[in-house]
């Protein structure tokens, strides 16, 4: 959460900093601010609210190194006193992304050495540490080391200071941080999205790696504070994927992109077939001795993980455990020998997801894969093996895209383990193979409906609640369209699993609960006709997502959509309908879709 963006150049840095601020305003967006240093001379600019509102206090700003942060609360409400950066004496300016856990003890150290407070962050703790360090040293490096050394927790950390006028200096540990290489300039943030604009050219910071940077060079120095080189790679990704073209928002673009990103996903599946290649070189001997996968995730990416689970005990003989990851790292689960971690994440950056993958490896001789969207992320160096998701980078806080393509890894490697398993005949490979070609053109046919989900949703907007039904592939399902509807058009919904109804939810259904449900032609089709009917005998209002053949079979429902295709891929599909809805009623409600309240895509705190 919260995002930070730095620039040091020969020209002025504002318009950049506030250019990069926009792109990661997904990781906060309730307050904002811009610490600059020219010709020796601090000057902050802090505003509650957006970044939009940070451009117009800043017009006339001008300077050739800077700081910025956009922040999602964590200690002390939204308000300008608690906006970054934060002074530490009258020469430090710090902007942070993480928590520093111990800050009650540094405070109240500080405060005792004199150090007057006034704001409620735990950052300001962290600016006055510098300050009184620098004192001691009276060299800026020094005082940055000297002062990360005594913190607890997790932080990206970007520093300026009237001390060392022609120097930025930022540091990580536990939070993502990027350097980026221009022409006579460098810049660091929270996430390669902020510095597209400007460069490709981008260096992956490591745990406890520091950066100095000035006009000529970033020195990066590791956590033991020795100097070190680290690989700087060239991206190949356009800077117009972070535009939003002819959209009104994010949302609805990255809906919009999900054929042509699974497309990418699936590429190589489809031309290598079911192999255990796909995850890497370690994937075949790993795979061959596995006896139990535990899937770790949190978010949407745990509704993939859930679907997941009910395509691998189907297609192979493995048990498959799936665990919220903010539980399992505090649960005494067990890992047995041969345990395959699925580790689940858009980011990649999740701090509770990444917690969780370093505790499994403490409970057995576990190997990682991670299914992750971003190259180079804090899971992807810590996995075994990795499998990408190529969605695209992915702006709204609501996970439309990269949520399709996990879902679209996780079917390949349900096959993966049936194949391997010799579980499957050939023609039932090559049925899976066929599907999943024609995948993204079912996707882009069910994507041509949406007219008729916007009427659903003109009617979906004057509800307080609504119930999602789902079965097998399917519950996750509606778990996931609850999710969205609550996260993006703020109307309590939940999710079940459709054989549940009648042990609780059925005491809602009246006539003014809308019950949106996904269903299939297969084996629990009739068990799922028989719950709908004792909704509508209670007078609910169904909304039926079904194949081809489900009006028919529902002849009592309100509302029903049939898409093309589904089968297997039933969860894949059914989905697009359901981020469709909740998009629909968010605007018609006059959402914020792209920004949900209180939310934020990459949740790196606890
Ligand atoms: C946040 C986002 C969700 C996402 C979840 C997990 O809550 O708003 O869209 O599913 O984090 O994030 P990850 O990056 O680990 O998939």
């Amino acid at each position: 959460m919260c995002g930070i963006v730095g620039a040091l150049s020969n020209r002025n840095v504002v318009p950049m900093l506030l250019a990069g601020l926009e792109l990661l305003e997904y990781r906060g967006y309730d307050s904002s601010g811009l610490g600059l240093l020219a010709g020796g001379q601090l000057q902050r600019i802090r505003v509650k609210g957006r970044v939009s509102e940070l451009a117009r206090a800043s017009a006339d700003a001008s300077a050739p190194i800077g700081i910025a942060h956009t922040r999602w609360a964590t200690h002390g409400e939204p308000s300008e006193a608690n906006a970054h950066p934060h002074l530490g004496g009258d020469t430090i300016l710090v902007v942070h992304n993480g928590i520093i856990e111990n800050h009650a003890q540094l405070k109240a150290r500080l405060m005792t050495a004199g150090y007057t407070f006034t704001s409620e962050t735990d950052t300001e703790v962290v600016a006055h540490l510098i300050h009184a360090e620098l004192q001691r040293s009276q060299n800026l490096l020094a005082a940055v080391q000297a002062s990360v050394a005594q913190l607890e927790g997790a932080y990206a950390l970007g520093i300026a200071s009237t001390t060392a006028p022609d120097t930025l200096i930022c540091v990580r540990k536990g939070s993502p941080l990027v350097l980026g290489s221009g022409f006579h300039e460098f810049f660091f943030a929270s996430d390669i999205a902020a510095l597209l604009p400007f460069t490709q050219r981008i260096t992956h910071l490591e745990e406890g790696d520091l950066a100095v940077i000035t006009q000529d060079r970033a020195q990066i120095y590791d956590a033991a504070g020795q100097p070190v080189e680290r690989p700087c790679r060239t991206l190949d990704i356009s800077p117009e994927s972070t535009d939003l073209g002819h959209y009104r928002h994010y949302m609805q673009k990255e809906i919009a992109e999900q054929p042509a990103a699974l497309a990418s996903t699936l590429e190589r599946a489809l031309q290598l077939g079911f192999q255990p290649a796909l995850f890497g070189p370690q994937a075949e001997a790993i795979f061959s001795q596995l006896r139990h996968v535990r899937i770790l995730a949190c978010g949407s990416s745990y509704h993939a993980g859930l679907v997941a689970q009910y395509w691998i005990e189907e297609m192979s003989d493995l048990a498959v455990s799936v665990d919220i990851a903010s539980e399992y790292r505090y649960r005494q689960a067990r890992e047995p020998d041969h345990t395959l971690i699925v580790a689940i994440s858009q980011s990649g950056e999740t701090a509770d997801l990444l917690a969780a993958v370093r505790s499994a490896r403490e409970r057995g001789n576990v190997s990682v894969l991670a299914i992750c969207n971003v190259p180079h992320s804090s899971l992807t160096r810590e996995a075994d093996m990795v499998a990408l998701t190529y969605a695209g980078i992915e702006i709204g806080v609501a996970s439309t895209k990269a949520f399709i393509t996990q879902l679209a890894v996780l079917f390949t490697l349900a096959a993966t383990f049936a194949q391997q398993q010799q579980r499957i005949s050939r023609e039932t490979l090559q049925h899976y193979q066929h599907a999943l070609t024609r995948l993204p053109q079912w996707c882009s046919d069910t994507l041509a409906l949406e007219n008729e989900i916007s009427q659903w949703a003109h009617e979906l907007s004057h509800a307080a609640h609504a119930l999602f039904l789902g079965r097998h592939q399917l519950f996750p399902i509606a778990l996931e369209g609850a999710l969205k509807l609550k996260e993006i058009a703020y109307i309590h919904a939940e999710g079940y699993a459709a054989g549940e109804l009648k042990h609780g939810p059925l005491a809602l259904v009246d006539e003014t609960m809308p019950v949106i449900v996904c269903m299939r032609n297969d084996r629990l089709t009739e068990k799922v006709l028989s719950n709908l009917r004792e909704v509508e005998a209670r007078g609910g209002q169904i909304y039926l997502i079904g194949e081809p053949g489900a009006a028919a079979l529902a002849p009592f429902a309100h509302r029903v959509l049939e898409i093309p295709g589904s089968g297997d891929l039933a969860a894949i599909l059914m989905t697009l309908p359901l981020q469709l809805l909740a998009y629909h009623t968010a605007c018609r409600k006059g959402t914020d879709v792209d920004k949900p309240r209180n939310l934020a895509k990459s949740v790196t705190v606890e």
